[in-house]
């Protein structure tokens, strides 16, 4: 079966990255998505070990359609009896990139009629529309005038872990924390610092990555759950054989903030999620912040200043730099910031820069590389690290 795996901008090759230690076939990547070949195996394992992935859905048709007629006879040719029955209930999901459909809630409409007429017709019952909490949730996307038709394997979106109940002013995405993450080549044998972390998602999808805790560990419910075809014993054997593969190592994932409320949301989490033995967090200003180990990795979500006035936000990004260079010599540092503006302030040059989105502003996530003393001798002995590597690498 085809499975298309929907994630945000610039996260693709991580999440390709994901699918292949999954086992996934003919994996491809698209814009915000990637599609790859597997079974029911694949499918459950993709909903509950994918770090990247947003939702999974499953094409069972492909067509053109020009007008609403086309598209409720072409939908009415699909077999709705292997899906639904007329005891289960639906709902339909429609996204609409086209100049010849532009009512989403239309085309809704118009695929709902074609099921129900289907059903009608053969059994003389119709399954019903639930809206809140459907069996079976559909997909349709056009663009332009081509169709495809998806099955909704997951239902409520795959950010949600399920570890913070409670919302805070700013907490980032966790699928974007988690991408964050395996963009930055962090291990888990790494001393990670994220000192301006809010509710704690980066340290909480650090942490997660370093046990192989499943991000779906803590979810009771994913839409295939539902279906005709669902195999309840498959799901338990990939469940327990992820679960075996928990452990609680060592680690040194450190978060800091300045407000009380965040820190305490933060610690709720961790405990709640019993990742309080690898996750430390202080109520500590990032001008307080200096770290434990010599060398290891920030990642770093600062505000970006919507409600500050200009000078503010200018200095703060300043004040980042600053104790950027004094405090974390020889760390590698990311920082994720929609303020490009605010982000010229800083001081240090970056060595790369990768455009993601944080919900809808578009963001630089940037790495520095931090040295201790001379950047000549850091540059020299970075690149004597390097050689040693290849040289390790052929032998
Ligand atoms: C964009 S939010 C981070 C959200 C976080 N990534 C999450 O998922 O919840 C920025 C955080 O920086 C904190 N902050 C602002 N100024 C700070 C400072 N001087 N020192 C430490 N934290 C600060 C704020 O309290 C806020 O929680």
């Amino acid at each position: 079966m085809e499975l298309l795996i929907k994630t945000f901008h610039g996260l693709e090759d991580v999440l390709v990255d994901e699918l292949k230690v999954l086992g996934a076939d003919n994996i491809k990547p698209l814009k915000r998505a990637v599609s790859c070949e597997g079974d029911l195996t694949l499918l459950y394992k993709a909903n509950l070990q994918l770090r990247t992935a947003l939702r999974i859905l499953v094409p069972i048709a492909t067509f053109k359609a020009s007008n609403e007629d086309e598209l409720y006879k072409k939908i009415y040719d699909i077999d709705w009896s292997k899906y639904l029955t007329d005891r289960k209930t639906f709902a339909i999901d429609a996204v609409a990139f086209s100049d010849m459909f532009t009512h989403s809630k239309y085309l809704g409409l118009k695929t709902k009629d074609a099921i129900v007429d289907q059903f009608r017709e053969k059994t003389g019952k119709r399954p019903s529309v639930n809206v809140e909490s459907p069996d079976l949730l559909i997909n349709i996307h056009v663009s332009h005038d081509k169709f495809t038709v998806s099955l909704d394997s997951s239902g409520e979106s795959l950010h949600r872990r399920g570890y913070r109940d409670v919302g805070h002013k700013a907490p980032l995405n966790e699928v974007l924390a988690a991408g964050m993450i395996l963009l930055s080549g962090w291990t888990k044998d790494m001393p990670l610092i994220d000192p301006m972390c809010g509710t704690g998602t980066i340290l909480m999808e650090a942490a997660m990555i370093a046990c192989c805790i499943p991000p779906g560990h803590k979810r009771k419910e994913f839409s295939f759950m539902r279906w005709v075809d669902y195999d309840d014993l498959l799901w338990t054997q990939v469940k327990e054989a992820a679960e075996k593969r928990i452990n609680y190592p060592k680690t040194n994932i450190v978060g800091g903030d300045n407000n009380a409320e965040a820190v305490d949301m933060a610690k709720t989490s961790t405990l709640d999620a019993r990742l309080n033995r690898q996750i430390r967090i202080l109520r500590a200003s990032i001008q307080e912040h200096v770290p434990t180990a010599t060398s290891g990795m920030v990642i770093t979500n600062p505000p970006y200043g919507e409600r500050m006035k200009k000078d503010d936000i200018d200095n703060f990004y300043k004040t980042i730099g600053s104790l950027m260079k004094k405090n974390f010599g020889n760390y590698t540092v990311w920082i994720i910031t929609s303020n490009n503006d605010a982000l010229k302030h800083i001081g240090l040059k970056p060595s790369k820069k990768i455009t993601l989105f944080n919900g809808p502003l578009e963001c630089k996530f940037v790495k520095y590389e931090m040295f201790d003393g001379k950047y000549l001798d850091f540059k020299t002995s970075k690149a004597k690290k390097e050689l040693k590597e290849n040289i390790d690498k052929d032998e």
